[in-house]
């Protein structure tokens, strides 16, 4: 479904400079979700951290035609200025709301309609970070049924990337499903033995992102004490990441 449609949004943020970080089999994984779940009475999907909009791009594509609302959130203004350019290039602003803050920003603001089919969390992957971003998903007026997490088993030597331990510790024993590349060792994503020049490896056996199906409340968090890293920017770590300094 959408199939053509999508490679012609896919194309026009690569030609622009506004490619997807994610993986096509994440992209997928993920607009299959909506698709499968497009007719239960939930509407809209939240992204936070949009970058330059590539993904922004294709969920918007699908909320259009869904008639859903699509949130974009980041907390750098390039991003949003990126991400904005780019759906209006697509015609695809006008059942977007683009956010320049963080999810504890929107979420004071947002009034919500219908609950949410998805919220991606590809913002700041530090461990605290997440666990925040994750509870802060549970002030939303409305619940979404489901969030993804991207760079799941992904480290760096100092900005404390562990988003797969975040999301573990936050949510027990409920199931979480593995979506996107398998990080076994093989193929172009760097390995511990073999980090990437910034540093930054997967952790094997691994995976780049992950799905969880919300449970209505957060009961069997363990929180982790973290150890005190050598503050980096996190924003400079993700964008030597992305090559864009
Ligand atoms: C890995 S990129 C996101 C990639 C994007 N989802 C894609 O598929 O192309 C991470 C983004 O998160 C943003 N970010 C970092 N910390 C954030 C926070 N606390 N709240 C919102 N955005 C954040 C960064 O500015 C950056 O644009």
């Amino acid at each position: 479904m959408f199939g053509e449609e999508l490679d012609r949004v896919r194309k026009v943020s690569k030609e622009t400079g506004c490619e997807s970080w994610t993986s096509l089999d994440y992209q997928n994984h993920i607009l299959n979700y909506l698709m499968e779940n497009r007719d239960r009475g939930f509407e809209g999907v939240i992204e936070i951290g949009c970058y330059k909009g590539g993904l922004s791009a294709m969920l918007g594509f699908i909320c259009q035609q869904f008639k859903w609302p699509f949130f974009a959130v980041d907390i750098d203004e390039n991003s949003i200025l990126s991400t904005r350019r780019l759906l209006s290039s697509l015609m695809l602003l006008e059942n977007a709301t683009i956010h320049h803050g963080t999810l504890a920003s929107f979420a004071r603001t947002a009034v919500l309609k219908q609950r949410p089919v998805l919220i991606i969390l590809d913002g700041d992957h530090r461990y605290e970070a997440v666990v925040d971003d994750i509870q802060m998903v549970y002030s939303l007026n409305k619940l979404p049924l489901a969030a993804a997490f991207h760079d799941y088993s992904l480290r760096h030597p100092s900005s404390g990337e562990k988003v797969d331990q975040a999301v573990k510790n936050c949510f027990g024993d409920w199931p979480i499903q593995h979506i996107g590349a398998l990080m076994d060792g093989t193929g172009p994503y760097p390995t511990r033995e073999r980090p990437a020049e910034d540093g930054h490896w997967w952790d094997v056996p691994g995976y780049e992102g992950a799905l969880v199906q919300l449970p209505s409340k957060l009961t069997n968090m363990v929180i982790e004490p973290q150890p005190v890293l050598q503050r980096k920017s996190l924003l400079s770590s993700i964008l030597r990441r992305l090559g864009a300094n």
